[in-house]
């Protein structure tokens, strides 16, 4: 048989890592904050109905100088400085979000080259609210398996861009935000990911989307919002919303043989401050194990995860060895998990 040398060499440069741990985080929160009054100054809404329905408070916006790529350049570079190393040593970019630059470059291949990167891979995921779960699943599996070593999972939004301000049903609920964490292999060999799922249900795209042009909007004449704004059933979406944390949380346990009390710490998508909570008594978490910081950010798609992740971080509230569960769900439907031994 004839052998084949370039085979050969990819399988000796392959080192399945042992193990993958979270190294560096950062966030970057945009200069302007908006109060549930500032609101209420343009449309017919108020800071005891926001607060009340979502736990909200306050988000940031973009200044006239922010971009969705500059603030996930800022906190990546934030996540890059976090964890002691070079932009040269990353070798891939997710850039997780549903506000992308354009549909072509990626946003994630300028942001590789702005960071100082290249010529790190890059891609942008969009999965809605859920897009920074997809990423971190995917960036330990590639690792896991050996072809890279050290990846960027960023998420990145300018909801701001897609809201239609008029609407009071939706505008209220978005901010605009970054987050990144970056992965690498270690010889912790008990450090990754325990449990991870990604699901999907495209039958209920219609409970939150972004409609282009007429053909976009459900074909049965009730269309009644703005094209290219954010459109969304809230009520289907809370209800999503609530059984699908439970599910994920209830199946990661199942996977694993865990108990809830086992869980050091609970990392979710910041949907609503209602669901949130309802959701930490029903399962028995306690206040300090599931963190909120909707009131101050509001809802920020794929960014909220790691936004949460980098001031847990910097709070000092997750160390080596503990366990961590990761939760996102939004439009698509989409959802996932990904529980972790940090
Ligand atoms: C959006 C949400 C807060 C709305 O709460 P709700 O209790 O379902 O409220 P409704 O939409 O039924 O509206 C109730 C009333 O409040 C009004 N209202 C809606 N938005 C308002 C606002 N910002 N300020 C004041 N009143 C408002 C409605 O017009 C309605 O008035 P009406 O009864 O006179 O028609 C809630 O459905 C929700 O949280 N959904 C999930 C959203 C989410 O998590 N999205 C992201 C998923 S990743």
């Amino acid at each position: 048989m004839q052998s084949n040398d370039s085979q050969a060499h990819v399988a000796s440069t392959i080192k399945i890592a042992s193990g993958v741990a979270i190294i560096g985080t950062g966030k970057a929160m945009p200069g302007k904050v908006v109060t549930n009054d500032d609101l209420s100054k343009n449309i017919d809404t108020n800071d005891q109905w926001i607060n009340q329905r979502t736990g909200i408070r306050q988000r940031n916006i973009i200044t006239e100088d922010q971009h969705v790529r500059s603030l996930a350049v800022d906190a990546t570079n934030q996540a890059i400085e976090n964890a002691g190393i070079k932009a040269s040593e990353i070798d891939l970019l997710l850039c997780c979000t549903m506000t992308p630059e354009m549909n072509c470059p990626n946003t994630g291949a300028r942001i590789v080259a702005d960071i100082g990167a290249t010529p790190a891979g890059a891609m942008d995921i969009s999965a809605a609210c859920s897009g920074f779960i997809y990423g971190l699943n995917m960036a330990y599996s590639l690792i896991k398996s050996g072809g890279y070593k050290t990846i960027a999972v960023v998420g990145t939004e300018v909801l701001s861009n897609i809201v239609d301000w008029n609407d009071r049903r939706t505008c209220v609920l978005f901010g605009d935000g970054a987050g990144t964490a970056i992965l690498q292999a270690t010889d912790r060999q008990e450090a990754g990911c325990l449990y991870q799922t990604m699901g999907s249900n495209g039958n209920g795209w219609q409970e939150l989307y972004i409609p282009r042009c007429e053909t976009d909007v459900p074909d049965n004449g009730t269309f009644s919002g703005t094209l290219n704004t954010l459109q969304m059933n809230g009520r289907e979406v809370y209800k999503f919303a609530v059984s699908t944390f439970r599910k994920c949380v209830d199946q990661a346990l199942a996977a694993t043989g865990l108990k809830i009390t086992d869980l050091d710490m609970i990392v979710a998508h910041q949907s609503n401050g209602r669901i949130l909570e309802s959701a930490r008594e029903k399962l028995g978490i306690p206040e300090d194990k599931l963190y909120i910081n909707i009131d101050l950010h509001a809802n920020t798609s794929a960014a909220s995860v790691p936004i949460c992740l980098h001031e847990l971080n910097e709070q000092k509230r997750i160390k080596s060895g503990d366990l961590v569960l990761f939760i996102g769900m939004g439009g698509g439907l989409t959802w996932g998990s990904s529980l972790w031994r940090i």
